[in-house]
């Protein structure tokens, strides 16, 4: 497809697309905004090459989509709150969002989506994998999803950035805050996507402590059946890091997964996250 001089390629059979003929160093007209905007709806996750932007050039693309939501526990870019650094140093063994997640699950208004910007990358691996959590609600039995239809899950940040997570105190001065762990939400289990409609499983590995009203022991053999059939190859793509690479994701429709990989090397990426709207099934 090609509209307004832009191309937009599906990625995988599942989801994603290749955005091209677009610089994002560059203002957007309303309907060049408006191909990419209906791509992100239709695809879960976008992705662009070649974008040596600067950091107010990336702010300024992400502004378009909705208000930032600025990441309360990530280090931010130096002279740029709104950015967050997921760095990895080739003396360090942990990276920043290595288990399939997505982000802000643990907020009442969980963010819209995560704008992520390569600025150095490995010469091999990093790359970062993305499953279509509308595909797999859909795989599912008529049975069990009726039933989950009528669960709510709670989430929490405490676990993985509060005082004491093992995933802080591994990720050293990358992370802080962790005062600001505290919250614990109530969300469908399913939810029905604000913009498409289209149903989509809301519960994840890393943020998910248990369904509403079950202990964390009976929830847990359902929890990590619907983790593992959720992240059937069929159901996800790979997408790999060149420096100046965008992969802009929705957080709503899609779980991500940073592989770590690349040990002795560096990466270093920028990532805005963007608002979102209320989540109801
Ligand atoms: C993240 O989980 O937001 C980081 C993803 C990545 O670094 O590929």
């Amino acid at each position: 497809m090609s509209e307004f001089g832009i191309k937009v390629t599906p990625y995988s059979s599942a989801l994603g697309a290749l955005i091209e003929g677009v610089d994002l160093a560059q203002s957007l007209s309303e309907q060049e905004f408006a191909v990419i905007r209906q791509a992100f709806q239709d695809y879960g996750v976008i992705f662009f090459r070649d974008q040596a932007i600067t950091p107010e050039q990336h702010l300024a693309f992400a502004r378009r989509w909705s208000p930032i939501d600025v990441n309360r526990f990530f280090k931010p870019v130096e002279g740029y709150p709104e950015i967050a650094q997921v760095l990895k140093e080739p003396d360090q063994h942990t990276n920043i969002g290595g288990d399939w997640h997505t982000d802000h699950s643990y907020d009442e208004v969980p963010a819209m989506g995560s704008m992520l910007l390569a600025r150095e990358v490995p010469p091999r691996g990093g790359d970062t994998l993305f499953a279509s959590m509308g595909m797999a609600y859909e795989a599912l039995s008529p049975g069990l999803k009726a039933m989950l239809d009528g669960l709510r899950a709670v989430h929490s940040s405490a676990h993985v950035f509060g005082t004491n997570a093992p995933y802080v105190k591994s990720s050293g001065a990358r992370l802080g805050n962790p005062e600001a762990a505290t919250q614990h939400v109530v969300h469908p289990v399913v939810i029905r996507h604000p913009q498409t409609g289209r149903k989509t499983l809301y519960v994840n590995r890393a943020f998910t402590l248990h369904f509403e009203g079950w202990t964390p022991a009976e929830s847990k053999p359902l929890l990590d059946y619907l983790y593992q059939h959720a992240v059937q190859p069929e159901f996800t793509c790979r997408f790999e890091w060149e420096k100046g690479s965008i992969a802009f994701w929705d957080n709503r429709a899609t779980w991500h997964y940073a592989l770590n990989d690349y040990h002795g090397h560096r990466r270093l990426m920028h990532r805005i996250t963007l608002q979102g709207s209320p989540i109801a099934s």
